[in-house]
């Protein structure tokens, strides 16, 4: 590759943005960061130190001090409650800014990046070539999330999940610092209707769209 490829996948949680990044990160040989984990790692090392989800201060002072140590146990930081905790820290503008100079640099590396969360098109990388907003009712975002966590042993009723989903859309999407909204040169993809290889032979084309745009 040439030049520099930064790929931004934003969307909701569990609309399949996270399988289609990481796909795309295969694809093109590129480093990929799943920016949730930050977010969820901070909720998690809050709850660990005994702290409350409450004390923005706490959880301004973990962000602070994370680092890749806290990021391996991807078991834990995948679960339910560290979803919810991390939607709680993430509305914390001083945990967003201790975590925005490490995502940006990782955008900006030799080579290019992919990056996936909710503010990578419009806050973390705005000069990203190739921008995805990927989406998917909230009934399907809760099948699919109810299915993965249940697959491995978390006991949790659909309903549940339902409502979780519905009430962290409400959370990202309300949030002033931050809000999870589409760039405005970003592409929808909306995936409700796509099992996975559908959905990541349409993101595929449209950063091959990107790239012919940008002479990459
Ligand atoms: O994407 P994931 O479900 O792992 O994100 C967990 C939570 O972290 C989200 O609900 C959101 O509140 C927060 N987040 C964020 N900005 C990002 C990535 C995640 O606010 N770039």
């Amino acid at each position: 590759m040439s030049a520099a490829l930064i790929i931004a996948v934003d969307g909701p949680a569990a609309s399949g943005k996270g399988t289609i990044a990481a796909r795309l990160a295969a694809e093109y040989g590129l480093p990929f960061l799943d920016t949730g984990l930050l977010y969820r790692a901070v909720g998690v090392g809050v709850l660990d130190a005994g702290g409350s989800l409450d004390d923005e201060a706490a959880a301004e002072a973990v962000a602070r001090a994370l680092d890749a140590s806290h990021l391996s146990d991807t078991e834990r930081l995948t679960s339910r409650e560290a979803g919810e905790a991390a939607s709680r820290v993430a509305g914390y503008t001083g945990v967003r800014a201790a975590l925005l100079q490490f995502q940006k640099a990782f955008a900006l590396q030799p080579g290019g990046a992919v990056l996936d969360g909710r503010d990578i098109g419009t806050v973390i990388a705005p000069e990203a070539q190739a921008k995805l907003f990927v989406t998917a009712t909230p009934e399907v975002r809760a099948t699919r999330r109810w299915r993965q966590l249940t697959g491995r042993g978390e006991v949790i009723a659909y309903e549940d999940m339902l409502a979780d989903i519905v009430r962290r859309d409400e959370r990202d999407a309300g949030r002033g610092a931050a809000p999870m909204i589409q760039a405005e040169d970003a592409v929808l993809l909306d995936t409700t209707d796509m099992d996975i290889e559908a959905a990541f032979d349409a993101a595929r084309r449209i950063v091959e769209a990107a790239r012919v745009r940008h002479g990459l």
